[in-house]
């Protein structure tokens, strides 16, 4: 690990002595096995599967499309590379909002077909009940409020003339950053141990942050939250979109395109394989391989004249 002092396990005692001191708190979503390793040892507290699974890596159009299959599957991959941070699992579209029992049946598949520590789930008043009955079955609950994605209602987006339809900042009216805020001590109420805060205005997010006790984590909710979340995509640059909210650390996109298209150039020009990627036969092996080639030749020539 590089230089952060993270303890053997993240648990959520930490988290909350980390809010406590001012510490900030780091999370990652990854979607697979070796993003998983390296964001472990690179020190990260909490490595989530995101449902932006579906729209960053598996080519959906919308997060509604992702499935609890699809969760499982990539959720059990970053798992076998989770050793110390806290692993939390997003609850996909359908699959909390209908009732319950419903919502706590699916944590539990999380939890026990693919190890996750805590569930996430997105909304306010209209979820709290399940965030009440998952949390009392001793499944931790991360909640989700400001814009939320898979809510695909016109609430969540703003229409402007020179980028289309895009996400809308929450709490940017004194109304909106108060209902954020009460919604949020809701969720908190209802025994969540953190919550994301997701596109919200600086001011409202801090309200947040310095009224709750549980850790409050921002996406594109500005310096003063207790912790910062981003998508792996997109800090490693390979999502191609230059979003406000995040930053890439790398350049993955370009440095794929390079390499995809070396290789190609490579294989059509025969520089490769090159010769330290092959195995070549021992001389005698090769000696008696020949003869034998040639044994078979001449029992296969046509008879002479
Ligand atoms: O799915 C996701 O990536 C998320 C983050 C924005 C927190 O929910």
């Amino acid at each position: 690990m590089t230089g952060a002092t993270v303890p053997d396990k993240v648990s959520l005692p930490y988290l909350r002595a980390r809010k406590r001191r001012g510490q900030p708190i780091t999370m990652l979503t990854a979607y697979d096995h070796p993003t998983a390793v390296l964001q472990d040892r690179a020190g990260i507290h909490i490595v989530f599967v995101g449902d932006s699974v579906g729209t960053n890596l598996l080519g959906y159009a919308s997060p509604q499309q992702v499935t609890m299959e699809d969760m499982l599957h990539h959720a059990r991959a970053v798992r076998r590379g989770v050793e110390r941070a806290l692993f939390v699992v997003d609850m996909p579209f359908m699959s909390y909002q209908i009732s319950v029992q419903k919502a706590v049946h699916n944590a539990g598949r999380l939890v026990q077909q693919a190890g996750a520590e805590a569930v996430k789930l997105e909304g306010g008043r209209e979820i709290l009940p399940q965030i009440r009955a998952i949390a009392r079955c001793g499944i931790p609950v991360m909640g989700h409020l400001g814009f939320t994605p898979q809510s695909g209602s016109s609430p969540n987006y703003v229409y402007s003339d020179r980028r289309g339809t895009v996400p809308r900042y929450q709490g940017r009216d004194g109304q909106s950053a108060a209902s954020i805020l009460d919604e949020a001590l809701r969720v908190e109420q209802s025994g969540a141990f953190a919550l994301v805060l997701e596109l919200v205005t600086e001011e409202a997010a801090r309200a947040v942050a310095e009224r709750l006790s549980i850790p409050v984590i921002g996406i594109g909710a500005g310096r003063y939250c207790d912790g910062q979340v981003l998508t792996c995509t997109d800090v490693l640059g390979y999502s191609g979109l230059q979003l406000r909210l995040a930053r890439a650390y790398a350049g993955f996109r370009q440095t794929a395109a390079d390499a995809f298209r070396a290789y190609r150039e490579d294989v059509e020009a025969r520089r490769f394989p090159g010769e330290e990627h092959l195995q070549h036969m021992e001389p005698d092996q090769l000696a008696s391989f020949q003869a034998l080639l040639q044994d078979r030749a001449q029992a296969t020539l046509p008879p002479r004249d």
